[in-house]
């Protein structure tokens, strides 16, 4: 268990992995008379805000919707803004990723991206990958439901290649072929933005995780709501089917 206080705040059991589904831009950037994407642009530096506040606590890894595989339908032109913006802090944050010794990677379906892009993906996730501190990952293009069916496919394709048989299928072979397998199992999953669902994101992962809904919309979310978010976490009693007795012993 790792034990850290910031100058205000007491922490006794830190999530060690924490998911955020980042939903709040447009209507952010509405309220101000903007357009929309602005808001997806001020978003940006509440991510900063996470990865730092992540950082500064000794959360192991943090998971954060930025696209999903429904995002396609918006306006062209929306989208377009946000690849940009997306190879914009690619190019722009990674090296500062690196230097703070973070682990980068992007999940979801990343055919779909320019070649560009994946190239740029490809680049800042090899520069980062012997890195120790936090696994940042980025959701583009992702969907729960892709997750899941990509990895019944891979062990689809070991049964037809004779490697595994159809009865070594279940909870624990599948679970290697989900995204993230590698990291903590996900503790917390915060959305902001005031909306209570979980629109596709990481279903199979999120089985035992702490839901956290928030109103604020992504680009007021700072470093004292990341922390109110983990103190209401440590607050839960997590009993996994168990009764609170069990779980008190
Ligand atoms: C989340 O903010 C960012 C993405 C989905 C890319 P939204 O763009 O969904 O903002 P709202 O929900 O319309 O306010
Ligand atoms: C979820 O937000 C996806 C991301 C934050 C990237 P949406 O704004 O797309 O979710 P819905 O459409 O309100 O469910
Ligand atoms: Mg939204």
């Amino acid at each position: 268990m790792t034990n850290s206080s910031t100058s205000d705040k007491e922490f006794k059991n830190i999530p060690k992995h924490i998911a955020v589904i980042m939903d709040g831009n447009g209507r952010w950037a509405q309220a101000q008379g903007k357009t929309r994407v602005s808001g997806h642009k001020a978003g940006v530096e509440s991510v900063r805000a996470v990865v730092k506040g992540a950082r500064k606590l000794g959360v192991e890894a943090l998971t954060l919707f930025a696209f999903s595989s429904e995002n396609w339908q918006r306006p062209e032109k929306e989208v377009t803004v946000l690849m940009d913006l997306f190879m914009y802090v690619l190019t722009k944050e990674v090296k500062r990723l690196h230097k703070n010794n973070i682990r980068f990677q992007v999940i979801g379906d990343l055919s779909r991206f320019s070649d560009k892009l994946q190239k740029s993906i490809q680049k800042s996730e090899q520069l980062t990958e012997k890195n120790t501190g936090l696994t940042l990952s980025i959701a583009a293009n992702y969907g729960g439901r892709w997750d899941i069916t990509n990895a019944a496919k891979q062990l689809v394709k070991q049964v037809e290649s004779k490697q595994i048989s159809l009865n070594d299928i279940n909870e624990t072979s599948l679970n290697q072929y989900v995204c993230l397998a590698n990291l903590p199992s996900l503790d917390l999953l915060i959305r902001t933005g005031g909306d209570f669902r979980i629109s596709n994101f990481l279903l199979w992962q999120a089985a035992y995780a702490e839901l956290y809904f928030s109103e604020t919309l992504w680009p007021d979310f700072n470093e004292e709501a990341f922390e109110k978010a983990i103190n209401v976490f440590e607050q839960r009693e997590r009993r996994y089917g168990k009764t609170g007795e069990q779980v008190k012993k």
